[in-house]
């Protein structure tokens, strides 16, 4: 069986810790929970250096599980420097925490110190592409540790682009040498938006860059898909993640759920498809016998 070359651990199936169910983590961590990311911004310290209430649940739960962090206001792709205030904050919840892994989304949230509070795709240009590996420098070099882009679902694009959003990530992450959390569900959404073969997109990705993997459901508005978080998982977005986990073998991987709570078993039966297709494909390009997983693209062409 081959080994995969990872830069980051295999935690195995994880969550987005959310208060609408952190009710069944108050016992013990439910089954097939092996790790939980949270949103970074709910934990970190306030502006006047206040700690947020729920730091304290933050902390119990470290003490039973690996966490990792997941930021929305880094705005590496925003022509604003870098919010040094935001920055020392993060690195203090990452000291405090401990957590196995931090990520942030490839966007811009705002620029002139405005926040839009939404995750603003970039344009694939050169100039781009050197501004964000730049800034993404300057944070894992404050940070002392490498960090994780998410790429991000759109709905637009810029006529200025020179390149795919595929071949601006593949470069990114060799010129900043940093980790990439990949939306499975992000890159289906945009495939469908703008026209384009998902696999294309993941085939181009380079394997042990891959720290992490989001599965997540979107809203279908008939002429465009929208990333909601609010929908159950699609079976075209389960199926890129078999093909995933195939292609790039054994990644930490996770629901992402925002929004139209279900009850708690709706949530389990997405996590135990997670922890099933991580059963079933253990390394990449090795399937085991009995695995029952659908194969809608053209897989033996991409291994
Ligand atoms: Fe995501």
């Amino acid at each position: 069986m081959k080994k995969r070359d990872s830069l980051f651990p295999d935690l195995g199936v994880g969550i987005g810790f959310r208060r609408e169910f952190a009710s069944h983590f108050s016992k013990q961590i439910p089954h097939p929970v092996s790790w939980i990311e949270v949103v970074t911004e709910n934990y970190m310290a306030w502006e006047n250096d206040i700690q947020p209430p729920a730091i304290k649940t933050l902390q119990r739960l470290r003490k039973e599980i690996p966490i990792v962090l997941h930021g929305v206001s880094l705005s590496i792709g925003s022509a604003d420097p870098l919010n040094p205030s935001y920055l020392k904050r993060w690195k203090s919840l990452i000291d405090a925490v401990e957590p196995a892994w931090v990520s942030d989304h490839l966007c811009w949230t705002g620029v002139n110190g405005e926040n839009l509070h939404d995750l603003m795709p970039l344009p694939y240009t050169e100039e781009a592409l050197q501004h964000v590996a730049n800034k993404i420098d300057q944070v894992q070099t404050f940070l002392k540790r490498r960090i994780l882009i998410e790429n991000v679902s759109s709905y637009v694009e810029f006529n200025q682009s020179a390149m795919t959003e595929w071949e601006f990530i593949n470069e990114l992450l060799k010129r900043a040498d940093c980790g990439l959390l990949l939306d499975v569900n992000n890159v289906y959404v945009s495939s469908k938006n703008h026209g384009f073969n998902p696999l294309d997109y993941l085939r181009a990705i380079p394997r042990n860059r891959v720290g992490q993997i989001h599965l997540a459901g979107h809203s279908d508005l008939g002429t465009h898909l929208i990333d909601t978080h609010d929908e159950p998982i699609c079976e075209e977005v389960w199926r890129l993640y078999e093909w995933s986990r195939e292609h790039f073998g054994p990644v930490s991987a996770m629901v992402e759920r925002d929004g139209n709570f279900p009850r708690w078993e709706e949530l389990e039966k997405e996590l135990l498809r997670v922890k099933e297709i991580q059963t079933e494909v253990s390394d990449y390009g090795y399937r085991l016998p009995q695995g029952k997983a659908a194969q809608p693209f053209e897989i033996s062409a991409a291994l």
